[in-house]
């Protein structure tokens, strides 16, 4: 591939091409090299750090992506070392750091590579070059190798082939946007902000996996640095990493497992907290000019029309002139009462904060700032200025500690009303026509670039503080649209304005999988398009699609047509109310999902390839996905259609709405009608629900679970889980919950279901029930705990409190 003219060049770098000395530490080994210092550290058996200083010191918190002590565990290793090479092993791999010239290679104990150092054409190894701050690797790849991660990026899942920025961008604003598309030729995708290509994003997660075409294999890197960074996978045999300032700091996981490589890299930078309940369910929001009665209009249609919701967004018009933390008092003469009536319905109500505070001497907020000092300022002591919503807009110093306690406490008043979560936009952060450039962070100590990528991270870090210290048992909830690695810990993201088009309704899905591997599981679209009309075929499919992912919100912009569920007459309304009536059902799996994230990190959409990483058609499969571990979901993509090509990896999979069987691996050809879009279960899946969809999530604690147990067509062992709690309180996190584990096994045609529980129960658990309802073909005699009883139509009501149980039957 050629590099275009704005490619980075680095052919003036210096190359750090030899190391002269090389001690042993407690967690690895200190070189010396070029006046620097390299330091490896070994942080567990399959990841290690690597670190370069500047002007012989480190910088030991480079970012605040990081939650943990990285050197906390211990790590038991080798150093082998000879007059070319020194070799750190641990039980898992294998770093190779060779003097001269200067390579450093990571392998895995079997011999497979993770990363190795490449050299160019006249063999000079770029291991590690720098010039006046910035600094570049560059690694070997093969060109049939697959890349994953990197956050939240446009275009196909596998990123071989491409090139990306890091660096937050507003993405619709022209002036920001500019300097990546201007100097394109029209015919490149990239040209256009509103493209599926373009580059760069809202967010910026300096992580990646690196996949070996040959063995399947898969490694990932942590860069932890929040300057503008750039990877580079269009070379033909290498990749290159480039960041425009700081330290190299960088993570290494040697896997060679996906999942095991996220659970280390959440490790590192933290887990989403357990959301509460209500927030799995529908939001609905809108950017429009409403009123008290307007929003309690909208709740009663949602009531009337029976059709499930959770919460009733406020976008920017519910300020007075777009001042944060104010209400306009005309629209909204009765916020507490607003909110209380709501609240009585099973509706919560999120506002928006943008980060921008109006210029305007007088508004307390503004006043408020100057006087504690937390405001961003330029290089002379100004306090910095840009163009938000309000129009002369100064921005809050997230990187002090002053900075973030007083967002904190004005977020903690702010909900006092009863405001159950808070939006944060525009916090890339977005500063309109005036350049980004001129504001500074600690005080005006830090330049721009340094914290840039990290704004909204902290933002959403003083954001949920102060609303733990105000309320330190409920549950947070913050819905990001910026963000940077470690976002996860605070916040939700959605991923900006997108087009009401079928483009970007696929994009929704390479863009939700590919933040989910990169450790931000709580992500979603804007269902329906924020921009431009939608259309009625478009809205049904995306809503039909968007309940099946884990941030399920439609919003659109102002001055496009209406997309609540009934703006499309009834036809549409009864097949969207179906849409999400299932999203209700399955939250008790939904919700055990997104648990499970909470521990080890593990998406909620997720590509196939987490599951199937030595499957080749999942390499660069990303129009379908994995919704929690056991439903794959594909959705419509286009309009029109009657059938669409479906890849069913290996395993027993169920039509959801037939009960067809079908056994992968194969693509089957799905016949596709307007009330559906294709989802299968996996068999040996126990997938459990509510009975009916109740209006909302807010505090529903059923008296029957349903347990769908869709029996598996081959030998072996199926595990799942069904996480019940308070919803709202951190109780859970202290055993004040009933997690059942189902074990499902098969040995021939006698299936075992054994189900475990664990837990010290709530005050508001409420089942006395489950409902086993058997999918595939099986006897009528069914065991349970040594008595013999019969399936009526697959079903079966079982008494159960919370407690153990086993259940044998035979399939047919
Ligand atoms: C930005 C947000 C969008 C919001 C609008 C007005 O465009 O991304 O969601 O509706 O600002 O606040």
């Amino acid at each position: 591939m050629q590099d275009s003219p704005r490619m980075i060049d680095t052919s003036n770098y210096i190359r750090f091409e030899s190391v002269d000395s090389v001690e042993r530490t407690e967690h690895g080994i200190v070189a010396g090299l070029h006046g620097e210092h390299l330091r490896i550290d070994l942080i567990a058996d399959d990841v290690v750090r690597i670190k370069i200083s500047r002007g012989g010191r480190f910088d030991e918190s480079p970012t605040f992506a990081l939650c943990v002590d990285p050197l906390a565990g211990a790590v038991e290793f080798t150093v082998e070392q000879s007059p070319e090479v020194v070799r750190l092993r641990t039980a898992g791999m294998v770093v190779t750091l060779w003097l001269d010239p200067f390579r450093l290679d990571v392998h895995r104990s079997d011999g497979t590579a993770v990363v190795e150092s490449a050299a160019d054409p006249t063999g000079n190894y770029w291991t590690y070059a720098t010039l006046n701050d910035a600094f570049t690797l560059r690694r070997r790849c093969r060109p049939e190798d697959a890349i994953y991660g990197l956050g939240e990026k446009s275009g196909r899942q596998n990123r071989r082939g491409r090139d990306f920025t890091l660096w937050n961008t507003d993405i619709l604003d022209p002036e920001r946007t500019k300097e990546f598309t201007a100097w394109r030729s029209s015919d490149d995708l990239r040209s256009e902000k509103t493209s599926i290509e373009f580059d760069p994003y809202y967010i910026s997660i300096p992580f990646f996996y690196h996949q070996t075409h040959t063995n399947g294999s898969i490694g990932g890197s942590f860069v932890d640095n929040g300057y503008r960074g750039h990877y580079d996978f269009t070379p033909r045999d290498e990749y290159r990493i480039h960041f425009a300032g700081g330290q190299y700091t960088e993570y290494i996981f040697a896997g060679p497992q996906m999942p095991d490589i996220l659970a280390s890299y959440s490790q590192l930078t933290g887990r989403m907290a357990i959301p509460p309940m209500w927030s799995l369910g529908y939001h609905q929001c809108r950017w429009a000019k409403y009123t008290q009665d307007a929003i309690e209009q909208l709740a009663h249609q949602f009531r009337d029309r029976d059709i499930p919701c959770d919460t009733l967004w406020l976008d920017i018009e519910y300020m007075d002139g777009f001042r944060v933390f104010t209400w306009n008092t005309a629209a909204f003469p009765d916020v507490p009462g607003m909110l209380a009536r709501l609240a009585e319905q099973g509706f919560g109500v999120i506002t928006i904060i943008d980060p921008g505070v109006k210029y305007d001497p007088g508004y307390w907020v503004f006043d408020q700032a100057l006087e504690r000092d937390v405001l961003c300022k330029t290089e002379g002591g100004d306090v910095y200025i840009g163009q938000v919503w309000p129009g002369n807009t100064a921005f809050p110093d997230f990187v002090t500690e002053e900075g973030r306690a007083w967002w904190g406490e004005l977020n903690a008043a702010h909900v006092e009303s009863g405001l159950v979560g808070i939006w944060n936009d525009m916090n890339e952060p977005a500063t309109g026509a005036i350049p980004p450039d001129a504001m500074r962070f600690g005080g005006g100590e830090y330049s721009h670039e340094r914290f840039h990528n990290q704004y909204a991270l902290l933002m959403a870090m003083g954001t949920t503080a102060g609303l733990l210290e105000a309320m330190p048992d409920k549950r947070t909830f913050v819905l990001s649209r910026a963000g940077f690695a470690g976002i996860q810990r605070y916040a939700a993201n959605w991923m900006g304005d997108n087009m009401a088009n079928w483009d970007h309704l696929w994009l929704s899905l390479p863009m939700a999988t590919g933040l989910g591997i990169s450790g931000q599981a709580f992500v979603g679209a804007d269902v329906g398009g924020f921009e431009g009309d939608t259309n009625p075929e478009l809205f049904l499919r995306w809503m039909q699609y968007g309940t099946l992912t884990p941030f399920c919100r439609n919003h659109s912009s102002i001055g496009w047509i209406d997309q609540y569920p009934w703006s499309f007459g009834g036809a549409i309304e009864d097949l969207v109310r179906e849409a999400i009536q299932l999203r209700y059902r399955l939250l008790p799996y939904v919700y055990t999902s997104f648990a499970t994230a909470s521990e080890t990190g593990a998406p909620v959409q997720r590509p196939l390839i987490f599951e199937h990483q030595h499957d080749h058609a999942a390499r660069d499969l990303d129009d379908q996905y994995l919704f929690g571990a056991d439903l794959l979901v594909a959705p419509v993509l286009k309009p029109g259609i009657t059938a669409r090509q479906v890849y069913l990896p290996s395993g027993t999979w169920y039509d959801w709405d037939t009960d067809e069987v079908l056994s992968g691996p194969r693509y089957v050809r799905v016949e596709v009608t307007m009330d559906r879009i294709p989802l299968f279960a996996r068999g040996g899946a126990v997938i459990p629900m509510w009975p009916s969809a109740p209006p909302s999530a807010a505090g529903y604690q059923p008296t029957t679970v349903e347990l769908h147990l869709f029996v598996p067509a081959t030998d072996g062992t199926y595990r799942s889980t069904l996480q019940e709690d308070d919803g709202t309180t951190f109780a859970a996190n202290h055993g004040a919950r009933v997690r059942t584990t189902f074990e499902v096994s098969r040995a021939n045609r006698e299936i075992t279901l054994r189900a475990e529980v664990e837990g010290d129960g709530y005050p508001e658990f409420r089942r006395g029930e489950f409902e086993l309802v058997v999918h595939g073909a099986v006897a009528d005699t069914i065991v349970v705990d040594g008595t013999e009883r019969s399936l009526d139509s697959g079903r079966l009501t079982l008494s159960n409190e919370g407690t153990p149980f086993m259940i044998r039957f035979l399939a047919d």
